[in-house]
């Protein structure tokens, strides 16, 4: 049984970033569920992929710094490791992962056809579409099988699980390995970051959730890591349940015994994790209030989508959030989701005239500090939501 524990209000499409301001651009209710039964968290109102995915999808893997080495270490690992034969990446976005491998072992999926056109030009094996099991079984054909699939980010997106699974299980090999990197949900909830809900991320996994999930289809997770990408990531190695190849290792029974300590198959905490960011809110709005009183100035730094969450969710306009500022070339000159506040080109001075700065990408903290050390020392001071509303001393 599905159970409410929070309302979001009205949002945006998270990614829908539009040249003109318009206040009437679509907007719909972002309300969190949790089954009882299944354990998993998801949203409510489910959006069509091809509204959200298509070919002006402004996000890009290779972005930042932090992922592009996080992508670098993680292809060494299955190099060694899992040696594969025939590799495929669902979500393969702009080839971050895919071009560390070479181009006759590695396949991409990718429906949003601006960034499948990258890996295609660099002669990946491409295809183009959304991930089901038509699609699932056009690559069967052509391939037989693979023995490693990967995909970040990508499934928690897509509404039909069954269909996800039911996909994988058909080209998976008996012996083949399924890695999934997704934001872990205990990190989402002890770190208040409700901004890991927005329309794309239907689901937020938890070990626990997962787990009963993939036991449908007859899978199982033999490894579980801790990663600090967007925010707090597990990255998930399955393995079908008859393949005796890999034992199933201490961090999995580690990872939900640390759930279940948090309350995570519980529905009252999750009841008690919306009181904590309803005070979120206030607390947030009371900072930035402050700020405005004192006629200081206030920038966004990475127009991100949990920002847009964050955004809306508070009712902050540009007369507490000035513009916001970020390096996507499709974000730039253009307006942050449902706000009428501009995203600035990232350059160098950037930042001049500005007394306080969003961490709308809190999940780059560090990289963000350190490149504006200069700032800093200039007394510019970055704000952030997580765990709590503060100035960063
Ligand atoms: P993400 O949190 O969804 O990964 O998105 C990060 C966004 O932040 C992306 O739009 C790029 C932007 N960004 C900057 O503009 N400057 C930076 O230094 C970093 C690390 C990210």
């Amino acid at each position: 049984m599905n159970k409410f524990f929070l309302n979001l209000g009205v949002q945006p499409l998270a990614n829908n970033f539009q040249k003109k301001y318009s206040a009437n651009q679509p907007r719909y209710n972002l309300k969190l569920y949790f089954n009882t039964k299944s354990k998993m968290v998801s949203i409510s109102k489910r959006i069509p992929s091809s509204v959200m995915f298509n070919s002006k999808y402004p996000y890009r893997s290779s972005m930042s710094s932090t992922m592009r080495t996080s992508f670098k270490q993680l292809s060494n690992e299955i190099k060694i490791k899992f040696n594969p034969k025939l590799l495929l990446e669902i979500g393969s976005n702009d080839g971050a992962l895919l071009t560390h491998f070479d181009k006759d072992i590695a396949i991409g999926v990718e429906p949003c056809k601006n960034l499948a056109k990258i890996t295609k030009a660099k002669k990946y094996y491409t295809y183009d579409d959304y991930w089901d099991f038509k699609l699932s079984s056009k690559i069967k054909k052509k391939f037989k099988e693979v023995d490693l699939i990967y995909s970040a980010n990508t499934l928690t997106h897509i509404s039909n699980l069954k269909d996800v699974f039911k996909s994988i299980n058909l080209i998976l090999s008996e012996e083949g390995v399924l890695i999934i990197e997704d934001p872990s949900l205990l990190e989402c909830i002890n770190n208040n970051a409700y901004d890991q809900f927005y329309n794309e991320h239907i689901y937020v996994f938890s070990a626990i959730a997962l787990k009963n999930l993939l036991k449908r289809f007859d899978l199982e997770i033999f490894d579980i890591k801790n990663l600090p990408t967007h925010g707090g990531s597990l990255r998930y190695f399955i393995k079908r349940k008859k393949n005796k190849k890999f034992n199933i290792k201490v961090s999995v029974k580690k990872q939900i015994y640390k759930e279940i300590e948090n309350g995570l198959d519980k529905f009252s905490s999750y009841k008690h994790f919306a009181i904590n960011i309803n005070k979120s809110k206030s607390l947030f709005l009371e900072i930035l209030n402050k700020i405005k009183k004192n006629n200081k100035k206030i920038i966004g730094y990475g127009a991100t989508a949990k920002s847009v969450t964050v955004l809306n969710y508070c009712n902050i306009d540009n007369n507490l959030i000035k513009n916001f500022t970020d390096t996507t070339p499709e974000k730039i000159n253009t307006f942050l989701p449902g706000k009428n506040i501009k995203i600035l080109k990232y350059k160098k001075n950037i930042l001049n005239g500005y007394d306080y700065a969003f961490l709308g990408a809190w999940n780059f903290r560090r990289e963000i500090i350190n490149k504006e050390k200069k700032y800093v020392k200039k007394g510019l001071k970055f704000i952030t939501h997580v765990p709590f509303p503060r100035i960063l001393k």
